[in-house]
């Protein structure tokens, strides 16, 4: 059965996150943007909500949207990630954290690159401890892919954890946005699917299209 949940998007005042809050809040989702500035994130909130044309979307300091949430996504540059997460590590207890983040080593960003941690998903996991279910998702989705609610999207997600029901959340997620969510096994396989948003960054840029996306096939 199809869940609502309150969605909290940290760092979601950026490139990713907007798309991801139009889709959700569209799907009848509660959807909160966090920024560390409340002002920031009320105000970026109110223009998805003017694009939208419907006060669907709030803005909230990322503390107050991970207090507020049952499902937290986060969408921060992968240098900002670990800082943030230590201070949000109270707030998220007994919830899923979805990491879109993907570790990358500016500035070269469309070469796969294999923190010693194995990926930013596993030392989201690592910070947060076992009290949070984190999954792995939407790394490879594009925030121009996203941003124009009303167009679909022809891709797949892969989603990578270690908890069923956390995944079930990502995947229900992936399917409110009009992707289909595929169950990619363990957190520990998040390296390779981070690692294919590089593939897919270096893609977009020899094939100058901005929104190449992964999909697999063979499935019933
Ligand atoms: N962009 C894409 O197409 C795409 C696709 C797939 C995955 N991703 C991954 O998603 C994540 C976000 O990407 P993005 O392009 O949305 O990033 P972004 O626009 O550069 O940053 C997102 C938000 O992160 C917050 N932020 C920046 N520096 C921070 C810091 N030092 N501490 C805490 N928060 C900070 C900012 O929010 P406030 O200033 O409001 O706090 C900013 O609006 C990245 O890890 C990226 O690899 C991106």
């Amino acid at each position: 059965m199809k869940q609502h949940y309150t969605i909290a998007i940290l760092g979601g005042t950026g490139n990713e996150g907007p798309g991801l809050a139009m889709r959700w809040a569209k799907a009848g989702h509660t959807v909160i943007i966090g920024s560390r500035e409340a002002e920031k994130a009320q105000r970026v909130a109110g223009e998805i909500n003017a694009k939208l044309g419907e006060p669907l979307i709030a803005g909230a300091s990322n503390t107050d949207a991970a207090f507020a949430c049952d499902v937290a996504v986060l969408t921060v540059p992968y240098a900002a990630q670990n800082a943030l997460l230590e201070t949000l590590t109270g707030a998220l207890q007994g919830k899923t954290l979805i990491n879109v983040n993907v570790a990358l080593r500016p500035p070269k960003v469309a070469q796969v690159y294999i923190p010693p941690e194995g990926s930013a998903s596993e030392q989201a996991q690592a910070i947060l401890g076992p009290g949070v279910d984190v999954v792995a998702a939407f790394q490879n989705v594009g925030a121009h892919t996203l941003e124009d609610p009303d167009h679909p999207i022809d891709c797949d997600v892969l989603v990578c954890g270690d908890k069923k029901a956390a995944k079930a959340v990502a995947i229900q997620l992936a399917e409110d946005i009009g992707t289909r969510g595929i169950d990619a096994g363990p957190l520990v396989n998040a390296k390779v699917v981070e690692g294919l948003t590089s593939i897919l960054i270096g893609i977009n840029i020899r094939y100058k299209a901005p929104g190449s996306g992964i999909r697999i096939t063979g499935l019933p």
